[in-house]
């Protein structure tokens, strides 16, 4: 195949994932019914209805004007849905219902709003000479963008009763596992975190450059994510009121926020219930434990471990015996598929620890890609050479605050091009709705 014709190919493909990114989020809307649309399910988040702007307004306000000379057709919905971010320290929204536009009228401008951008992206990617310079990779960042957000709704849409929203098909049933965890020693070796800019093969996030070299001492983690079962003796232990386990910070919001049990369960007499997404169950004990950062750490402390740092976890996923040698994911360089773990939106909900063997990595870690991010105790920072992006500019630099942590992996509904092994997410240490586990390391 001819270059150009490979490059039309690629701008294509754009085209093509754009669309099926689209698919997700219009999916998942569909799992709300009718009369939860002005829901709330998180107090700090706005109402769903929010982001059924807010998806497509994102990529109206990103690629309309800069990339196509297009002129608004709706500013005052342009703004409404522009913006989406947890409030970080602040108050608690305060709008009702009412002071949303209806449905039928936000509906009605995203079907213009993806014919007009839909008609210019096909126009513009026939004609490779044609466009902004930064054309594809504006595509990418829409198509993240809203993957993420088909991730992080679905956090959201947890916490709506499962009587307001209409079920997906059954669930596969796992065998349950009476798996043991054990440490797994890793030999001290190289890990490279991040990505060059100057391989621009592949898209990657500001925060993802530049790529660096870590060398990484020898130490000792666990094959398997912590379980339901071993979270629960820490509480049958007393971890949450064991003052000692916990940063004031942390004892602080627990406090507030009276946390006595992880949030994705629940008590109903002498039992506890598991919430997953369309009902509860009884807790699934060799599931990965979704906790906030504050509680795995209060309980990696209770055992006289840790978090692992950001580079200890690639060590552990990508590295191999051999230090000249590393991986593209923990089983191996094939791209991400079913066998290999639980993401891509293939589940609603985690799997038994060590469900997807095939996935492990060249040391014997399971599932560290899917099933759940990985929260690490390495504050999100930049790596050196960081240079934020030029049209979206605060997408990663607002969060350098030392208030959040880097989370690595990914979880069922993370989708597969962000499984990549340069990505990273992260989260504040008191956010509990986070699809986010974690396992301990010995250093
Ligand atoms: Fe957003």
């Amino acid at each position: 195949m001819g270059v150009l014709s490979s490059a039309i190919r690629i701008r294509h493909d754009l085209h093509t994932r754009l669309t099926e990114a689209r698919k997700r989020t219009d999916e998942l809307f569909a799992i709300v019914r009718e009369e939860a649309l002005y829901d709330r399910p998180i107090a700090e988040r706005h109402r769903i209805i929010f982001y059924v702007g807010h998806v497509e307004s994102f990529d109206w306000n990103l690629l309309a004007q800069r990339a196509f000379g297009l002129q608004s057709f709706h500013e005052s919905f342009d703004k409404l849905f522009a913006f989406g971010i947890d409030p970080v320290g602040g108050g608690l929204p305060t709008d009702t219902a009412a002071d949303w536009p209806s449905r039928h009228e936000i509906y009605q401008y995203n079907q213009r709003l993806r014919e007009d951008l839909d008609r210019a992206i096909a126009r513009t990617l026939a004609n490779p000479s044609e466009g902004h310079p930064l054309l594809l990779q504006m595509l990418e960042v829409a198509i993240e963008h809203r993957l993420m957000h088909a991730e992080t709704l679905a956090y959201m849409l947890h916490q709506l009763p499962a009587d307001r929203k209409i079920p997906a098909p059954k669930e596969a049933t796992w065998k349950t596992t009476r798996a043991k965890s054990h440490l797994v020693d890793i030999p001290a070796g190289q890990a490279t975190l991040g990505m060059r800019r100057a391989d621009n093969s592949h898209f990657g996030w500001d925060n993802e450059m530049e790529g660096w070299e870590a060398f990484v001492p020898g130490f000792a983690i666990d094959n398997y994510n912590v379980m339901n079962r071993d979270f629960l003796q820490f509480m049958q232990y007393g971890g949450y009121g064991n003052r000692s386990l916990w940063s004031d910070e942390a004892w602080a919001w627990k406090q507030a926020d009276k946390i006595d049990h992880p949030t994705f369960w629940r008590r109903e007499g002498s039992l506890w219930m598991y919430r997953t997404m369309f009902g509860d169950i009884q807790l699934p004990l060799d599931w990965p434990v979704f906790v906030s950062h504050a509680e795995a750490t209060a309980y990696a402390k209770w055992l006289g471990r840790k978090l692992p740092s950001e580079e200890q976890f690639h060590r552990a996923a990508y590295g191999t015996s051999d230090d000249s040698v590393e991986r593209e994911y923990p089983w191996g360089n094939d791209a991400p598929a079913e066998r290999y773990g639980n993401f891509d939106f293939a589940h609603w909900d985690p799997s038994p620890v060590g469900s997807f063997p095939r996935g492990a990595s060249a040391f014997g870690v399971h599932d560290l890609v899917g099933n759940g991010w990985e929260w690490t105790r390495t504050e999100f920072a930049p790596f050196p050479g960081f240079t934020p992006m030029s049209f979206y500019p605060g997408y990663s630099a607002n969060f350098f605050d030392g208030k959040h942590y880097v989370m690595k992996g990914g979880s069922p509904r993370t989708a597969a091009c962000m499984l990549r092994r340069s990505f990273r997410n992260w989260f504040q240490p008191n956010y509990p709705y986070v699809y986010a586990t974690f396992r301990c390391v010995e250093d």
